[in-house]
């Protein structure tokens, strides 16, 4: 039977915007029946950040084995999937089109709806993710506030429903993500970085080395990491690279900078708004720090903050499919042969 929008329960989700190949089967927007990931971090460790002509090819080879796991998975074929969404962008463009070549053939073979959703937006919608492990998401007013900080992004938006989502301000210049990962280069740690230097932090004095806030007074509600970045860069050639605790204690400082300022303006923004609830996603919300520092603010000035489980944070499909579900029962769907990528936000249908 043809899906029609008004009958759709199941979707499979397709996410290859950057380096995670990822497939997931998402009931109801909500209940995760099966959400795999493949990264490509081996593939790109090697030149210490994403090659997009290497991402491209991993995703061609991992996409199909990818969609045949999460329907195994999820113990279901194609026939039990009622829609297909797919990120549309923003992203790597060869990246994102793998993805999208693969949804559209789906969609058309199977003749069911296909959607392409904003990656960024998805990376919000992941707090309403449910499975066996976590069973209980947070029940969360809107409007709310959300921070989505990953390698690729660092915005604040307004959220009114799970579709109307008003971005108030972003980073002028690095992700946080990106200066993470950039600072563990320049480190010698290896990409990606922002685990790592999370993990030595945790042993280290955060107020050891003072590093510059970009607090940006006349645009609260952006960020500037560019200037952090090349101070640390500066301490390092003064300094050298540093071992054992001195190496603790700078991750601790340079990631106290980060989340400084990452709490401060988004409590901030919410309170200037009269909205209680607070969400935080992306990559970087897997971050110890961040996590804590915005729990224990937010209570102070009693607002709610709501982090999405560690591992909807990083990129997957199952936020994919679960915004999909969202755009879907509002009636949107795009259409199959005339769909295509869009690198960046400008360029999305959605
Ligand atoms: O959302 P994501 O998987 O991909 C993008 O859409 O960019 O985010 C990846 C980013 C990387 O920059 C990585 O270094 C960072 O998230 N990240 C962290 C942590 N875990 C991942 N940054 C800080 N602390 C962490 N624990
Ligand atoms: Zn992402």
């Amino acid at each position: 039977m043809k899906s029609t929008i008004a009958n759709i329960d199941v979707v499979l989700g397709l996410e290859t915007s950057c380096d995670e190949t990822a497939a997931a089967v998402v009931r109801k927007g909500t209940q995760v029946l099966s959400s795999i990931v493949s990264s490509q971090v081996p593939v790109h460790r090697q030149y210490g950040g994403v090659v997009p002509e290497l991402a491209s090819r991993a995703h061609l080879e991992g996409i199909l084995p990818m969609v045949t796991m999460a329907l195994e998975r999820a113990h279901c074929t194609l026939d039990d999937i009622d829609a297909i969404a797919v990120t549309q962008g923003p992203g790597l463009i060869g990246a994102l089109m793998v993805g999208v070549q693969t949804a559209k053939a789906l969609a058309y073979t199977t003749q069911k709806p296909i959607i392409g959703v904003n990656h960024v937006q998805a990376h919000i919608t992941a707090i309403h993710l449910r499975d066996p492990d976590f069973p209980n998401p947070p029940e969360i007013s809107y409007p709310h506030i959300a921070l989505v900080v990953s390698g690729g992004h660092t915005a604040i938006y307004r959220v009114d429903d799970p579709v109307s989502i008003e971005n108030l301000g972003q980073t002028l210049d690095d992700a946080a993500g990106e200066a993470y990962d950039k600072v563990a280069k320049m480190m010698g740690l290896g990409y990606p970085g922002g685990r790592v230097i999370d993990e030595l932090a945790q042993n280290g004095n955060k107020e050891a080395i003072e590093f510059p806030r970009a607090w940006l007074s006349n645009r609260p509600n952006d960020f500037s990491f560019s200037g952090l970045k090349t101070s640390v860069k500066t301490h390092l050639k003064k300094y050298g690279v540093p071992e054992g605790q001195d190496l603790k204690d700078l991750c601790a400082s340079f990631q106290e900078a980060v989340t400084h300022v990452l709490v401060k303006k988004t409590l901030r923004a919410t309170k200037e708004l009269g909205i209680a609830d607070v969400v935080i996603a992306g990559g970087v919300a897997a971050n110890s720090r961040l996590r804590s520092r915005m729990i224990e603010r937010a209570k102070r000035q009693r607002l709610r903050v709501h982090p999405v489980p560690l591992r909807y944070c990083s990129d997957n499909a199952a936020m994919i499919a679960a915004l999909g579900y969202q755009l879907l029962q509002r009636g949107r769907q795009n259409d199959v042969l005339t769909m295509d990528a869009g690198a960046k936000i400008k360029e999305l249908d959605s």
